[in-house]
């Protein structure tokens, strides 16, 4: 077994030098998948990432909203996504036709787009966000601008409740985060009395609000650097536990739930990764109008400065 594994990252590895890739991986991706990539990170550091990359061939080892921010920042590159079926649910709760629809209806508004959505929804917005950012790129907007928020209603709830703006949501939801209950909070508080206790911000906002803070991934990794509290419990898929353990060996990491598993995040294996190199599959390809289109509101939120 450890033998067949490391015959795979030896392939890997010849094959990202001969093809000149990169391989990038999201914070949820299984950790053998973690420990063989360049980069591992959360929606915004990855999208600031694939904005600056030399490689001709980026891997994307995530969802494809992610493999196709990458495309959309990169479009000279070839991006790889292992797993042609690896998406994420809630960037299929919108479309670009119903959002067009909706936006009839609030004329004036700005819309802000949770990147966790398609490159064509994203062609119809204003500004993209993640969950790192969210709260900064709403306060940004001027206060007499209605704002139209999508798609998840529950980092969009939580925004709101943040930032004391009022958002127009879209119903969209995460199924993952959407399962996390106040009263596995107060489950989880009864056990470690001593523990602080962290979530993501797409879980509902009765959650939130139990939570001592709610984080991107990224910023949990930085809590969990940065904070005095050997316990934590963590509200997020479990795929984070790995890197947050690894960064942090004398502290202990409790999940909310056992149960929060992303069978998306899950499909990418070592297996993949190398198949992929072989064979240049699954290529992203977008049509070059969207590619232009959506790179607008991407690079207004990676800029800073969104200017609206
Ligand atoms: P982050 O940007 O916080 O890593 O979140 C991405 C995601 O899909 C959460 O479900
Ligand atoms: Fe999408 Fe939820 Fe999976 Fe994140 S955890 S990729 S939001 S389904």
């Amino acid at each position: 077994m450890a033998d067949h594994q490391s015959a795979l990252i030896d392939r890997i590895n010849q094959l990202r030098r001969t093809r000149n890739a990169i391989i990038l991986a999201h914070n949820y991706v299984f950790g053998p998948v973690q420990d063989i990539a360049d980069f591992v990170g959360d929606s915004l550091e990855l999208s600031i990432k694939a904005n600056n990359v030399r490689e001709a061939v980026i891997v994307f080892c995530g969802v494809r909203f992610m493999a196709e921010t990458a495309k959309i920042l990169s479009p000279d590159k070839t991006v790889l996504l292992p797993v042609d079926g690896a998406g994420c649910p809630m960037a299929d709760m919108v479309t670009a036709a119903a959002l067009r629809n909706f936006k009839k209806r609030y004329p004036g508004a700005v819309t802000v787009c949770y990147v966790n959505s398609t490159a064509a929804v994203k062609a119809e917005v204003d500004i993209c966000c993640t969950s790192a950012n969210a709260e900064q790129i709403v306060r940004a907007i001027p206060r007499d601008r209605k704002i139209i928020f999508l798609p998840d209603r529950n980092l969009g709830a939580n925004v709101a409740n943040a930032t004391g703006r009022k958002l127009i949501l879209w119903e969209g939801h995460c199924p993952i985060h959407l399962r996390f209950t106040p009263e596995m909070i107060k489950r989880r508080r009864a056990e470690f009395a001593h523990a602080a206790l962290i979530v993501h911000p797409e879980c509902p906002p009765e959650v939130v609000a139990l939570a001592d803070v709610a984080l991107s991934t990224g910023g949990m990794l930085k809590f969990a650097r940065e904070t005095e509290y050997r316990e934590i419990i963590v509200g997020t898929e479990l795929g984070i536990i790995y890197r947050l353990q690894q960064e942090n060996p004398g502290k202990t990491f409790i999940p909310l739930s056992e149960q929060a598993i992303c069978t998306n995040m899950k499909k990418t294996l070592l297996e993949d990764v190398l198949t992929s190199l072989e064979t240049m599959r699954h290529q992203i390809e977008l049509n070059s109008e969207i590619i232009a289109r959506a790179a607008v509101p991407i690079r207004r939120m990676i800029s800073g400065k969104p200017e609206l």
